[in-house]
């Protein structure tokens, strides 16, 4: 085909990689919503990261600047009952979450430029400024908000402390934000027969102090911004008007009283937080300040300038507070606004809600236990429109799918060619191929066009025509045939050389997609994929290295073994959450929650601690000392030990002379000013006249190891 080598050499003398040619750089900032550290990563999740991810990964083939920020989200009252639940504090729980979850991203190729945490003090700083450009406009309003309080401790108590019955369908053991049985939506005050998880007594009513922000201020502003432009999916647009547009916007309640895990809010001296919601999308703004600092770029070109586009991914659950708060706080404060947000619907698992019970609740490290992260990257991206429609996870069809598809004709472009040439490698120059390269090379722009409007589904098809048209080609022209005839190695060597081009040129549009199919194919032809604009220009005279497997088909067993694995987890977790064993003891909450457990240790930890059972053979005060007995301790034989205890206000001397006790036998000796401590004898209790010593059951015997 004599057109392409004119074509050829426009592409070789001007390709640089890296090097956009066919549109002005673009310097682009993304963001998908931050997850919350209260939960591990599923594969509904994965449905938002996986388009982001695509969408990010296109720009960057494209050659522009895009990058990638992102976070956990880690306030609220959730975290906080989970920290408390786990015995450790909420920065431990919150550390562990965000390393699963970047586990998790990074099993999914998912490539952000930075990972944050809300909890971190930049985000504390832009939060502040946040404020204050709201208390300066003078558009915060305190009110009094009703509210529960723990009968016995007198702590407010923050909706995941409350339990009743749902408002709405009755139904029991529910928290007080909202119902896990029917998804509705209340305030814990809603709750029929509520207790509070603290005392596990029913709350008492009052009030307090709740800071507002009057957005109805904003009202032309957010009107005008969702109205116009291309900053929202029509569907959006159209929703936020007939909901909430129509009407003057609510006051939007942003804070919180202790105890609350977040940010306190300046000026209330510990009493009031700022509520989950309101810091959170800071997040965004936070996570790019870092990575600023982090890279030595300038923060305002990204969040205070024109040239810079912002664009924000997240489900239809959350668009309230994307499309309506957070303009109004941008605005308010100054910085740039989105310049789109991207919607995208819900997972359903065979039409339905994923289920626990039905294993189709499947987290992300589950999943890639058993099936290859690419496999799900490309059945998301072939159904992921530009619109808000839910997607669902099909099983079966996820397996037809992705093995007739991807395996089936794109990857089998590759197995049945790739062989042939590794002894010579490609074709100096490429030979006449009917157009085929030429036209997947025109294909390209709408392929693109497609990807920029997060119309990857319309992206796949198109590529799936360029192999639709491919494999006929390798079909007619048989190398597997022509190998056998030593005349027509020439012919093998064209033929291979056209099928790789045409299998590197899908593979290069689908590189925001399936990112490790890109990096073996450019190691099996020896040449790196850097740019969208590769798939102009076909490889000649490179050698190929020896084929290896790019990817198998997916056995059904493996899917099966997915769903059970789901299952027998939801199972394990239903057994620790549900009914509480032993709540008709009444025992409060309050210790651990006093004292949450220490860091683990091991059984070779605890065995260096020499526990004892000892008898009080002799006892008596120390008057120099306010808090302390002089106790002798028998270990049995001649062994004594003397221990100095703070137990002087809960016990007299001489009832304990006589009685068994735990010790601590081989503490260091410790001298004292009345003389040496030669151990400790093991109590409970928060002290003063709350002590109380721990005895052996009888039959224990004085000397008796305690393991
Ligand atoms: N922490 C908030 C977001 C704060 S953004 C400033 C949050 N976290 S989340 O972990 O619950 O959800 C994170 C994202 O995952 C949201 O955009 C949500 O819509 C999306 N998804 C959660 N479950 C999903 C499905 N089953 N299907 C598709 N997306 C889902 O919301
Ligand atoms: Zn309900």
């Amino acid at each position: 085909m004599g057109s392409f080598s004119c074509f050829d050499t426009i592409y070789a003398l001007h390709y640089k990689p890296g090097i956009k040619m066919t549109e002005a750089p673009r310097k682009i900032l993304v963001t998908a919503a931050l997850p919350y550290a209260n939960g591990h990563i599923h594969i509904g999740h994965m449905v938002e990261h996986v388009q982001t991810d695509i969408w990010v990964r296109f720009q960057k083939l494209r050659g522009h600047q895009c990058v990638f920020v992102w976070a956990d989200d880690t306030h609220g009252s959730a975290i906080m009952k989970s920290a408390r639940k786990a015995g450790i504090s909420e920065e431990t729980f919150i550390q562990g979450m965000s390393d699963a979850h970047e586990k998790d991203f990074a099993g999914f190729g998912i490539e952000y430029d930075h990972y944050s945490s809300t909890h971190s003090e930049t985000n504390r700083q832009l939060s502040t400024e946040i404020w204050s450009a709201f208390q300066e406009k003078d558009l915060v309003a305190v009110r009094k908000v009703a509210e529960l309080f723990d009968a016995d401790t007198g702590e407010s108590l923050p909706d995941r402390f409350v339990k009743g019955r749902c408002p709405k369908c009755d139904a029991a053991d529910q928290y007080g934000d909202n119902c896990d049985k029917c998804g509705a939506t209340y305030s814990a005050t809603d709750l029929v027969d509520p207790i509070s998880t603290i005392s596990e007594k029913p709350p008492v009513s009052g009030e307090t102090d709740h800071y507002f922000l009057q957005i109805e201020q904003l009202h032309d502003f957010l009107e005008e911004w969702t109205q116009s432009g291309q900053h929202l999916q029509d569907e959006v647009a159209n929703y936020l008007k007939g909901h909430f547009l129509g009407e003057p916007l609510r006051d939007w309640d942003v804070s919180r009283p202790k105890p609350y895990f977040g940010f306190e809010i300046p000026g209330t001296a510990g009493e009031h937080f700022w509520y989950v919601w309101f810091d959170a999308p800071i997040g965004y703004i936070a996570s790019t300040k870092e990575w600023c600092e982090k890279n030595g770029e300038d923060f305002d070109s990204w969040w205070r300038s024109e040239e810079t586009e912002i664009h924000h991914f997240l489900g239809k659950d959350i668009q309230y507070f994307h499309c309506l708060f957070w303009p109004a706080m941008l605005k308010t404060a100054g910085f740039n606004l989105p310049t789109r947000v991207h919607i995208h619907g819900f997972l359903t698992v065979g039409g339905e809600k994923m289920s626990k019970t039905k294993g189709t609740f499947i987290k992300a490290s589950t999943y890639l236990n058993h099936l290859q992260p690419e496999y799900l990257r490309y059945y998301y991206a072939a159904k992921l429109g530009p619109k808000l429609d839910d997607l669902d996870l099909n099983l079966e069809d996820f397996v037809t799918k992705v093995n007739a598809e991807l395996v089936g004709k794109v990857v089998n472009l590759a197995s049945r060619s790739a062989k042939f040439v590794q002894q010579t490698g490609l074709s100096a120059s490429y030979p006449d191929d009917d157009g085929l390269f030429a036209q997947g090379a025109e294909q390209g722009d709408k392929i693109a066009a497609a990807y920029e409007n997060c119309d990857y589904a319309r992206a796949i098809r198109l590529i799936l025509e360029l192999a639709d048209r491919a494999n006929p080609f390798v079909e007619n022209a048989a190398p597997w045939n022509l190998r056998k005839d030593e005349s027509k190695a020439q012919e093998l060597q064209d033929v291979c050389t056209i099928a790789m081009n045409l299998f590197r040129q899908i593979v290069i549009y689908l590189t925001p997609v399936l990112p490790t199919l890109t990096e073996q194919v450019a190691e099996l032809m020896n040449d790196p994929i850097l740019h969208w604009d590769q798939s102009k220009t076909p490889l000649t005279g490179t050698p190929i290295n020896k084929f290896k497997h790019l990817a198998k088909r997916i056995d059904e067993k493996d899917v099966t073994k997915m769903i059970e694995e789901s299952k027998t987890e939801a199972a394990e977790e239903a057994a620790t959450e549900g009914p509480l064993v032993g709540h008709e003891y009444g025992d409060s909450e309050q210790p651990m929650l006093d004292k949450p457990l220490t860091e683990e240790c091991t059984i070779e930890d605890f065995v260096k601690v020499d526990l004892r059972i000892a008898r009080v053979v002799a006892a008596e005060h120390v008057p120099e000392a306010r808090k302390l007995l002089k106790l002798t301790l028998s270990l049995g034989g001649e062994h004594r030990r003397q221990v100095f205890a703070g137990i002087k206000a809960a016990y007299e001397p001489e009832s304990l002379v006589g009685r068994k006790v735990v010790m601590v036998a081989n503490l260091k000796p410790r001298k004292m000013k009345f003389g040496l401590s030669e151990g400790m004898v093991c109590a409970a209790g928060a002290g003063g006249e709350e002590i109380f010593l721990l005895s052996p059951d009888d039959g224990a015997l004085p000397g008796q190891r305690v393991t």
